[in-house]
Parts: structure tokens; sequence; C-alpha cells
């Protein structure tokens, strides 16, 4: 429908004939700008959701203002302290354009004022117009490589082309969050000690993608969400696990751990769905991987990330069912994994941790970080012996067993912990070894023992681990940092493999100045 009347003042100039230029150029979509304070960002997103029945498409915080963004269908909802908003409120709408330039020159032709000229902004480029008639609008062309983190296209990624292949520190494309995703820029992650071989192809149990970013978890913050996600936000600070198992309600659901392994099956579909992990400034990773972080801000960010390693122990006492009082024995106790067991057990409760490990002095460091509640076994590899040595240790018994050796040649440290249980004892298995485990079949049916294979943790173990943390229950300084800025992953590298377990090495994205 023609729309016509009479001319007003601020109507365009009658010798221009705006209908003609427009036929080069469209506007893709309008959206009014809605301003809010950040205390009600999220009431009035769901408004808008409810108004327009439908769900939230992109969050994002907008470095170059400060504010928060939302696009919830024909309305950009807005939100921050009162300084920041009242600069940028007079704008009214907002307009999304396949061709900022053409725009900018027909706009000046009509008379319109140009508050900002085309400029370069987070996702692409924009300019702010003031109509003849008064509307302020902010033009947006979005970049050729779709809306990205911080106004960039690309970021630093260590990738490697395959298992044992080439690794190099390249530019890369940051990722388009898509539904179901959140777009994290990572600060910091811990490596594991076994990572250079891992690259290197030579463990051979591990399968990864082709061309793709390796690292297995991060501390961060988010750069932006999906469609689909519903709770977390733009600059929440979070951990993500790379524990990834397929969401659908089906009997074995497949599982990965991304940048890290697939054990095969669905699981390597899921990997080309999720190939690229966390070495690298950005990592997007599916939302039920994330756990946000509160109210642990003035932690040491680099200390913090210990919790990377604690949440695979956690995991396994978790499944082991560890009650406040138990006694437990932790074989393996002088690994990354075994040593962050023993302190979670304490933080967890139990009344007396028996640390079971070959390497004394390892042993004694861990007793002094533990305290008394820790009893340090160095092993023989006679299993009688052994046992023997460990229900001493455990004043006659221990309610569960947590077994967490790495690549062990033979049995006989999980035998010997295994026979150290009280009666109806449990023994969780979740560390890794080449040998099989010869069970004594009597044994374990007289003693009603059980034998729990653990593979990771639940999807919202961070939630209590953080609240163990939160709570002081557990602390991490016994564990200390050893930091590596990104770019240097050969030393880092080289630390990690050598690293004491009371260390932790843990690598520092660039763009935060730690
Ligand atoms: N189930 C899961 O979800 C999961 C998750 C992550 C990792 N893992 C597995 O966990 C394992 C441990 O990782 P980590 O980083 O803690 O490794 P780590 O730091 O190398 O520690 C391995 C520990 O195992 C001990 N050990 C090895 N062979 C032994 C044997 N025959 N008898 C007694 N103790 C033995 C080592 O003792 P010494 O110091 O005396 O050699 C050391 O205490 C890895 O192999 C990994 O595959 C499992």
């Amino acid at each position: 429908m023609a729309c016509t009347g009479s001319e007003g003042n601020n109507a365009p100039k009658a010798e221009q004939k705006p209908n003609e230029k427009r036929e080069h150029m469209r506007i893709q979509e309008r959206a009014f700008r809605v301003y809010t304070d950040e205390e009600h960002f999220e009431d009035v997103i769901r408004f808008y959701e409810g108004l327009q029945g439908i769900g939230c498409e992109r969050r994002v915080r907008i470095p170059e203002t400060g504010v928060e963004a939302a696009k919830v269908g024909g309305f950009l909802l807005l939100a921050g302290d009162r300084e920041r908003v009242d600069a940028v409120r007079q704008v009214g709408a907002i307009f999304y354009l396949d061709s900022l330039d053409e725009f900018s020159s027909w706009l000046e032709q009509v008379g319109a004022e140009i508050i900002h000229r085309p400029r370069t902004v987070t996702g692409g480029r924009n300019l702010t117009a003031r109509h003849p008639d008064g509307l302020v609008v902010e033009y947006f062309e979005a970049g050729r490589a779709r809306p990205t983190a911080a106004g960039r296209a690309t970021m630093k990624a260590w990738k490697l082309d395959r298992l044992g292949g080439k690794l190099g520190f390249v530019d890369a494309p940051i990722p388009d969050v898509r539904p179901g995703s959140v777009l994290i820029r990572v600060e910091t992650q811990s490596l594991m000690s076994y990572l250079k071989p891992y690259l290197e192809g030579a463990l051979k149990a591990y399968r990864a993608p082709e061309d793709f970013i390796p690292g297995g978890n991060a501390v961060g913050v988010i750069e932006a969400v999906g469609a689909d996600v519903w709770h977390l936000k733009a600059g929440q600070r979070v951990v993500a696990s790379s524990h990834l198992v397929a969401r659908e309600n089906v009997q074995e659901p497949g599982q990965i751990l991304i940048g890290i392994t697939s054990p095969g099956g669905v699981g390597d579909v899921l990997q080309q769905s999720w190939k690229n992990g966390t070495l690298a400034e950005y990592a997007l990773f599916p939302a039920q991987a994330v756990t946000p972080i509160e109210g642990l801000d003035d932690y040491d960010l680099a200390q913090l990330t210990a919790i990377t390693r604690c949440v695979v122990p956690y995991g396994g006492l978790v499944r082991g069912r560890l009650a406040a009082g138990e006694t437990v024995i932790v074989n393996g106790a002088t690994g990354a994994y075994g040593t962050a067991a023993v302190l979670l057990a304490l933080a967890m409760g139990a009344a007396h941790v028996v640390a079971a490990g070959r390497n004394k002095e390892m042993l004694d460091q861990l007793t002094k970080a533990g305290g008394s509640r820790v009893s340090p076994v160095v092993l023989s590899g006679d299993v009688e012996k052994d046992t023997a040595a460990l229900r001493s240790a455990a004043a006659g018994g221990a309610h569960l067993a947590f077994d967490m050796v790495g690549n062990a040649k033979e049995p006989n440290s999980t035998l010997a912990a295994l026979g150290a249980l009280y009666r109806g004892g449990r023994i969780v298995l979740m560390g890794s070894s080449t040998a099989p485990v010869p069970l004594n079949y009597l044994q374990v049916m007289f003693n009603n023992l059980e034998i729990i294979g653990n593979f990771m943790h639940a999807q919202n173990a961070y939630l209590p681990l953080l609240a163990l943390v939160r709570s002081d229950q557990l602390d991490l300084r016994p564990i200390r940092p050893n930091v590596f800025s990104l770019s240097d992953l050969e030393h880092a590298m080289a630390a990690a493999e050598t690293a004491g377990s009371l260390e932790l090495v843990v690598v520092i994205s660039q763009h935060r100045n730690c």
C-alpha cells in the first residue's frame, strides 16, 4: 500500500528520488532498541520472548560500549549501568543491511544527519544517523566472517592435522555460536601430563579428528551464547569440561572428551560435530558442558584452574559413594589425579585416607599437604605384603578404594587395594592399566565386594565441586600452578611431563593480562 499525505517540514527534499536509489540497497531486518538496567535484563528478555513466542537468538557484551545486548525477534534489548546506557539511549532502532556504504551516501543525500560515520564494531560495521524526522537509527552491516568476538574474525590457536602430525600456532577463524552452544574467551587451562606423547600419537588408545584444536578444559568468560541457551549469559565466568555426553534419551548416548578423544562408535560422529578443544583464544562449547563459576572472582585464576584437575577424581569418589567418616585408600596417590583424589576425599569428609604409591618422597610431600588424616604406604609390588600394609595403615580395612594408577604394567597395587577393603567395600577403577586384573572370584563373592568402573564425572559435577571450594572445604592451594603463555606450548608441555603431582601446568591466553 502506498502511503500518501501532505508533506511536512521534515519530508525528503523535493528534487531527490530516494526510491530510485533504494533499488540496490536492502534492509534485511529491523529491530527496535529497548534499554534497561542489568537488574531487569532477564525480565525484559523474558517479556519480549513471551510477546513474540520466540527465544533469544543471540547475546553478547559489546566491548565498545560495555553494554549487554540480546536480540529477540524484532527487538534488540540493551542493558548496562545508567551511564553506559545513557550514552547510547538516543538510538531508537537498528537496521541490518547488506551494504552500509550505499546507505551512508543515500542517507546524506536525503538530508539525514550522520552522527557516526561507518566504523568497525563487534561483528561488523555500523553508522548512526538521525533521520530528517529526528529518529536516530543504527545501520549495521554484519562482517563477512559473521559476527565475531570483540570485533575480530580470527584468533590464535594450536592446530594439529592429526595425532602424530604437524602442530602449528595459527590464525584460525573465531567460531560462530550455534544453537545450544557458548563461545568462551579462554583465560586459562591446565595441561595433562601426557599432552606431548598424546599429540605425537604415542598413546594408541586415543582417537582424535583430523585438523583440530586440541585441549580439554578451560576457565574463561562467555563471549556470546547461541539460541536455545537459557541460563548462561555473555560476560559470565565459566569452567568448561571436555566430557560431552549426547543429550538424547537413549540407552547408550555417545560420549567424547572434546579436544582429546572419542571412544569410537557414535562418539566419532559427535567428535566431528565438536571437533575443537581449548588450546586457542576462543573455544565453542556445548552449553551442557559449561558451568558458571560464581562467588570465586577473587580467587587467583591460575590457582582456581586446579578445579579442572579435581573434577576427574571427584567424579570417581562420588560414583564410589564416599560417605563422610569413611576410610579411603587412594592407589596411584603420587600421580596428578591420585594426589587430587587424596585432597578431595579429605574435603568430602573422609575420616582417614591411606595414600598408596611407590615414590616415598612424593608420598611424604602429599602427607604434609594433606595433614594428620593421611597415612602414606610405600608399595613394594608384593600383593600380600602390600595388602597387609594397607590394612594396617587403614586401622583394619577401608570402606572405599579409589584406583587411579596410570598405564600400570601389572595389577599388583590394584589387587592389594581390593584386598584391603572391609566386607561390603567398593573399589573404583578410574586409571589405566595395560595388564588384566585377575580376580579371586571367591574373595569378591564372600566379601560382597563391589567393583565399579568410572569414566569422568556427572555433567553437573562442577556445581558441588565449586561449592566445596567456595565454602573452604577444598583448599586448592596445595596444588601449585606453574604458568605459561598459550604461545609457549612447547615449554608448557615439557613442564607438564615432569611436573610433580602437587604442581599444575596452567596455560594463560594472551588476551589476559595476568
Ligand atoms: N577414568 C577417567 O575418566 C580418567 C580421566 C582422566 C585420566 N584417566 C587416567 O588416569 C591415569 C592417571 O593419570 P595421571 O595424570 O594422574 O597420571 P600420572 O600423574 O602419571 O600418575 C600415575 C600414577 O600411577 C602410578 N602407577 C603407575 N603404574 C603403577 C603400578 N604398576 N603400580 C602402582 N602404581 C602405579 C604412578 O606411580 P609412580 O609415580 O610410582 O610411577 C602414579 O602415581 C591416566 O593413565 C589416565 O588414562 C582416567
